[in-house]
């Protein structure tokens, strides 16, 4: 295929589920019912969803034969074996506890090592991270250097070293139960991280004797990432450049609802065994016996295989570029956006596109219900909306106002992907009849989830 330059969907469609093509004016009574909150919308309604890459995906063949290997005993299911194998094989850490998703493994976690007074370091908290540290009482710190949307660097979702250190330094490590780093960097764009940064931050952690964990749900993503653009990994197996990530790390939270290519899932996995001990204690208050946590057998199955698939280099060639034709297509067109694409998600720059929008009109909210009027194209405003108010109920910009479009694994074709472009730059183009949007209804936290709107005109 090297002689070719179209990177194909390496699968053929196999089930297909129907999409109902809707009419403009019955979005527009659709985000009338929704109160302009896109959360609220039945997903029937949408024509694209780019809401997230979380669970979306579409499970193989393999996938679905797995799951009719499910066995559902209560406790040491081949399942749980299977599962644990498959973990192991990429992430041979000493302690694996199946969780129902991601932010289960992280509130397991640090209800066991959070607590008042303490302090987590990351380059980027996801929000229910950041929500399940300050639920404990303690503070989550976000490591990442401060960088302009368009700024092109290989590995944008490298953590601070020298921020790390003063942090250490200023609160004492007794103070810092673990440090984390996400891979890729969700809240800054799917940026990847390289293996030189990570390196530098394990050292740091043990010189500090701080465990070190990851935030791994793009994990083979990141490793594409770190095979193409650092230097001397070009003839890496994929594989083995996830092992060496772990080999740096003493532990993990993971959602197995993206690189794990299934629908629900996710692990706590770690090396102290006392920890470990503390960690099933709660997981059997809150999701299950260890050998299922919050799962089924079939569940297991279905992540076992994922894990063996979401790892080989033709998927990971079409996943990466198939991200970066809709973003590199957009930014050829004139529409702005957080460069250089990252691996699941292409972010538009709604307050570069929109300057007569004031950040407290709006901007991403603005230009993603456009987005659905125009064409039911459903993507996720990160902005104002979702971090503009504070606890005690006042309001200021966000540092962006961003619209993420997630894209679902194996799920759209070029076609969509295609239909996807020419909206965005129809609406683009008519950018400056657009109107921004006042909060009418909001609860207390969390509101983009939520909240009401109304048109300022
Ligand atoms: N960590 C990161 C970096 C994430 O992106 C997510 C979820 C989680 C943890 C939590 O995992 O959903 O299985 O509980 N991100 C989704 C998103 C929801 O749309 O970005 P979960």
């Amino acid at each position: 295929m090297e002689r070719w330059r179209t990177i194909i969907e390496p699968f053929r469609i196999h089930s297909v589920e129907p999409i109902r093509l809707s009419t403009v004016d019955e979005r527009q009574a659709a985000l009338e019912a929704a109160g302009y909150n896109l959360f609220n919308l039945h997903a029937d309604d949408v024509i694209i969803d780019l809401l997230t890459d979380s669970g979306t995906g579409a499970m193989s063949r393999d996938q679905w034969a797995a799951i009719q290997h499910g066995d559902e005993s209560y406790a040491g299911s081949p399942s749980w074996f299977a599962f644990l194998e498959a973990v192991q094989q990429l992430f041979p850490f000493r302690h694996v506890i199946p969780t129902h998703q991601g932010r289960a493994a992280e509130k397991i976690l640090f209800s066991v090592i959070g607590g008042p007074g303490r302090v987590v370091p990351n380059n980027a908290h996801f929000d229910t991270t950041r929500a399940n540290v300050e639920y404990t009482g303690a503070e989550a710190v976000d490591l990442t250097p401060p960088h302009a949307p368009q700024e092109m660097l290989p590995f944008k979702g490298d953590m601070d070293v020298a921020a790390l250190e003063a942090l250490i330094e200023q609160r004492g490590s007794a103070s810092i139960p673990v440090v984390f780093m996400t891979i890729t960097n969700n809240s800054m764009g799917g940026q990847p991280v390289s293996l030189a940064n990570l390196r530098a931050v394990s050292e740091a952690c043990r010189r500090h004797g701080l465990p070190l964990f990851l935030d791994a749900c793009r994990f083979a993503e990141n490793a594409w990432f770190i095979k193409q653009r650092e230097a001397g990994y070009a003839d890496a197996t994929i594989p083995d450049i996830v092992r060496q990530m772990a080999a740096l790390a003493d532990g993990m939270t993971m959602s197995a609802k993206k690189d794990g290519l299934a629908n629900i899932g996710g692990w706590l996995a770690l090396n102290d065994d006392d920890l470990a001990e503390r960690c099933r204690n709660m997981l059997i208050l809150t999701e299950g016996f260890p050998t299922y946590g919050g799962l089924a057998g079939r569940d297991l199955e279905a992540i076992a295989q994922g894990l063996r698939e979401v790892v080989d280099e033709d998927y990971l060639r079409y996943r990466i570029r198939s991200t970066a034709y809709l973003g590199e297509a957009l930014d050829a067109a004139g529409v702005p956006v957080v460069m250089p694409i990252g691996g699941h998600a292409v972010y538009l720059d709604a307050r570069a596109l929109l300057p007569h929008i004031a950040p407290l009109e709006y901007p991403g909210q603005t230009l993603a219900v456009a987005l659905y009027r125009e064409g039911g194209i459903r993507g996720c405003e990160i902005g104002t909306v979702m971090f503009g108010r504070h606890p005690d109920g006042s309001e200021s910009a966000a540092a962006m106002d961003l619209v993420r479009l997630a894209v679902p694994r194996r799920t759209y074709t070029q076609s969509h992907v295609d239909y996807v472009i020419e909206v965005i730059r129809w609406v683009a183009e008519r950018a400056t009849e657009l109107r921004g949007y006042r909060i009418v209804e909001q609860p207390a936290a969390l509101r983009h989830f939520t909240a009401r709107f109304e048109p300022t005109l």
